[in-house]
């Protein structure tokens, strides 16, 4: 699997299974991850707010693949960060998920107020050593400015929704300009939009014979994004990690990157509330 190399010298696979809404029960996320590790994904993205670490855990630890080879990244939820529970939260996590040591912890999304406060207490997590990186996700540029004035560890990513009716150019500058790896969440729209049927992107996967689904993940590849497509089904998981034998032109990218809308399907990151 292609890694990419965050800002303290540890590498991340550029794309993970996304695991909001996995399943319905513990047993199918726990089927769906071990399907998953089986078709060569080593990167898993959970939350404490998906409800499913323990499962997750479960399905990692089963695997028989040595854990330094998977990358695990969970969050911390805005309520927790509003009641001051951010350490217990954490301990939380990692009971739930049995692991011995977290890749990736991220702040799920910026709580008004509390954006350098909780930064702090991530890098009181950090120094812990049970987690080898911490990062954001949901952060606007105001949100990074803010946090960065403080901060003694610079977030290493910053996962936002990104699809190609969200191209998300402000953030992914600011990123870009601070070595803060954007990743992508909901990269195929989710499951709100219908953006698997945009006519660019058949158009594109007909010259390497790749569905539309492929084409965007690809995109987000040379784009120099990290994906977490979510996918319970394991011809589709199959189908999502199959992106590694093929590269988009420069018009390819460019024709992509015209089809934004500035089009949100989750939530303003200024107006979550908790
Ligand atoms: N940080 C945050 O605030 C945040 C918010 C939302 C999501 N996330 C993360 O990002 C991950 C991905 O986002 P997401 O789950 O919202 O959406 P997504 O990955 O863009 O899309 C998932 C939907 O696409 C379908 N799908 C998967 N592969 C497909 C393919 N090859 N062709 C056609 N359809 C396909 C899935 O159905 P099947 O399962 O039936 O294949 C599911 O309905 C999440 O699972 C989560 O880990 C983070």
């Amino acid at each position: 699997m292609l890694t990419r190399k965050l800002n303290n010298g540890i590498k991340i696979p550029v794309l993970g299974l996304g695991t909001y809404r996995l399943a319905r029960t513990d047993e199918d996320s726990y089927r769906a991850v071990r399907t998953a590790l089986d078709a060569g994904y080593r990167h898993i993205d959970t939350a404490a707010f998906y409800f499913n670490e323990k499962p997750i855990g479960r399905a990692i630890r089963d695997s028989g693949i040595s854990r330094e080879e998977i990358f695990v990244t969970t969050k911390l939820w805005g309520s927790d960060i509003l009641s001051n529970h951010i350490q217990e939260a954490f301990e939380t996590s990692m009971s739930n998920l049995g692991l011995d040591y977290l890749d990736l912890y991220l702040v799920h999304w910026p709580v008004k107020g509390k954006v350098a406060s909780t930064w702090h207490a991530m890098e009181k997590i950090h120094q812990s050593g049970k987690v080898k990186s911490i990062g954001l996700s949901n952060h606007l540029v105001h949100h990074m400015e803010e946090l960065l004035r403080e901060a003694t560890i610079v977030p290493v990513v910053n996962q936002i929704e990104l699809h190609p009716y969200l191209t998300q150019k402000e953030v992914v500058d600011y990123c870009n300009q601070k070595n803060i790896i954007v990743q992508s969440w909901s990269p195929l729209g989710g499951s709100k939009i219908p953006l698997m049927q945009e006519d660019t992107l058949k158009e594109i996967g007909r010259k390497y014979d790749k569905s539309p689904a492929q084409v965007v993940l690809r995109w987000n590849v040379d784009r120099g994004f990290v994906v977490i497509p979510k996918s319970s089904n394991m011809q589709r998981q199959k189908e999502n990690i199959a992106i590694f034998d093929f590269q988009l032109t420069a018009e390819d990218i460019a024709l992509i990157d015209k089809l934004n809308k500035d089009y949100r399907t989750g939530i303003h990151p200024d107006k979550i509330s908790f």
